[in-house]
C-alpha cells in the first residue's frame, strides 16, 4: 500500500542520513517591503536561498491576503512590490522555488481536503481568532464574530496547505506565526492517522528575537503600527523618515546608552561588527542624535542605493517579474500535481475505471 511504502522509504532515507530538508515561508502580500521585513526576514531568506544543501520555496500569499480585506489594487501592487524587492536583493531564483501561491490550484484544492481533517475546536484556539473576538467583546458587542470572515477563521488551514503541500520539513516565520505552524503538524498528523502516512510534518524555525528592528516611534516596527521605513523609500523620504526615529532628551556631549537605541540597533543591522564597534564609541563620547541620524542615513542610503535602482527598473517593467514567478510556478508544480494525485488517491477521489 503506498502510504506504507514511504513510511518505510522516510525511514530508510533517515537511516542513510539522506534526508533533505525543505524549507518553505510564504510572505502575505499586504503593504511595501520594510526595514524590518528586510532585517527580519527578508535578508535570511535571501542568504538560505544560496545554500545548496537545501530545498527552499517562498512565496507570496495572496489568498491570505484576501482574508485581510485588501483593496485588489494594493494586493496586486504589493505582489509586484514584495516579488520585486525579493529579486533585486538577490534571491537565487535558480535554486530557490518562487511563486505566488494563487499560481498553484492544488494549494486550494488541499485546503478542502485539510479542512474535512480539521476540528473546529483546533481552529477556536487560534490566537488570531481569539484576538478577533476579544476586540469584538471589548468593544462591547452583541456578536463575538461580527466582521469576522470564514478566511480568517480557516487561515490556518490554507497555511496548513501550504505548507504540507511541498513536504516542507522547516518553516521559517516569526514567533507570531508558530502556533500556525503547529497547527499545520496537528492536522497533518490527523490526515496520517487516518488516511495512512502520506504527509510531511512541517516544524517552525523561529528567528532569534535580535532580529526584530523597532520602528520609527520605537515599538516593533509594524505596517498595523504605521511606524515602518520601506526599504525602497527614495532618498529623500528615507532621510525624512530617519530623522522622526525616536529618541531620548539627551544632549550632545552628554553619553549615550545603546540599550534601547532604534537608531543604533538599525546601524548594527546594515553595518560590519568594526563600523558597530566605532558607533559604540561614539555613544559613549556622546554623539548628539542629529548627527547620529545623519549618520544612519548615509550608511543606509548607500548600502541600498544599487539595490533600490534594479527595485526601479523591476517595478518599472512588471513583465520581468511576472515570468519570473510564472517559472516559479511550473517547477513548484512538477512536484505539487504529482502529489496532489498520490494525496487524492489516498482520500477515495478516485476514478472509477
Ligand atoms: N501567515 C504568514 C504571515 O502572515 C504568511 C504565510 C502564509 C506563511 N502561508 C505560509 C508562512 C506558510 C509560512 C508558511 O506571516
Amino acid at each position: 500500500m503506498a502510504p506504507r511504502r514511504s513510511a518505510r522509504t522516510g525511514r530508510q532515507q533517515a537511516i542513510k542520513g539522506m534526508t533533505q530538508d525543505v524549507y518553505l515561508t510564504g510572505i502575505t502580500t499586504t503593504g511595501t517591503p520594510h526595514i524590518g521585513n528586510y532585517v527580519g526576514a527578508i535578508r535570511p531568506c535571501i542568504a538560505a536561498s544560496k545554500d545548496l544543501s537545501v530545498k527552499n520555496y517562498y512565496f507570496l500569499a495572496d489568498y491570505h491576503a484576501l482574508a485581510k480585506n485588501e483593496d485588489p489594487d494594493k494586493v496586486s501592487r504589493s505582489t509586484l512590490e514584495i516579488s520585486a524587492a525579493w529579486m533585486a536583493l538577490g534571491l537565487d531564483t535558480e535554486h530557490a522555488i518562487f511563486y505566488r501561491q494563487s499560481d498553484i490550484p492544488e494549494i486550494t484544492e488541499l485546503t478542502w481536503i485539510l479542512t474535512s481533517m480539521t476540528a473546529k475546536g483546533l481552529m477556536n484556539r487560534a490566537h488570531s481568532y481569539k484576538a478577533a473576538v476579544a476586540a469584538n467583546e471589548e468593544g462591547g458587542n452583541k456578536d463575538p464574530d461580527k466582521g469576522i470572515t470564514m478566511a480568517l477563521y480557516s487561515y490556518p488551514i490554507l497555511m496548513a496547505a501550504d505548507i504540507l503541500m511541498f513536504k516542507a520539513t522547516k518553516v521559517p516565520v516569526g514567533r507570531d506565526q508558530k502556533q500556525h505552524v503547529e497547527m499545520a503538524r496537528d492536522i497533518a498528523q490527523r490526515f496520517n492517522h487516518h488516511y495512512g502516512n502520506v504527509l510531511e510534518l512541517p516544524e517552525a524555525v523561529i528567528g532569534d528575537d535580535t532580529a526584530v528592528l523597532a520602528g520609527l516611534d520605537g515599538r516593533k516596527m509594524s505596517k498595523s503600527y504605521n511606524n515602518t521605513i520601506p526599504l525602497f523609500a527614495d532618498e529623500k523620504r528615507l532621510r525624512k523618515l530617519i530623522m522622526k526615529i525616536k529618541t531620548n532628551s539627551l544632549e550632545p556631549g552628554e553619553p549615550k546608552d545603546i540599550e534601547g537605541s532604534t537608531l543604533y540597533d538599525m546601524f548594527k543591522a546594515f553595518a560590519t561588527p568594526a563600523e558597530t564597534s566605532d558607533i559604540e564609541k561614539r555613544y559613549a563620547d556622546g554623539i548628539g542624535w542629529g548627527e547620529m541620524k545623519q549618520l544612519l542615513f548615509e550608511y543606509i542610503n548607500d548600502h541600498i542605493k544599487p539595490v533600490r535602482n534594479e527595485y526601479e527598473r523591476l517595478i518599472a517593467d512588471p513583465a520581468i517579474v511576472e515570468q519570473e514567478l510564472v517559472k516559479g510556478a511550473d517547477r513548484a508544480r512538477e512536484t505539487a500535481v504529482p502529489y496532489m494525485a498520490q494525496i487524492r488517491d489516498a482520500i477515495g477521489i478516485r476514478k472509477l475505471g
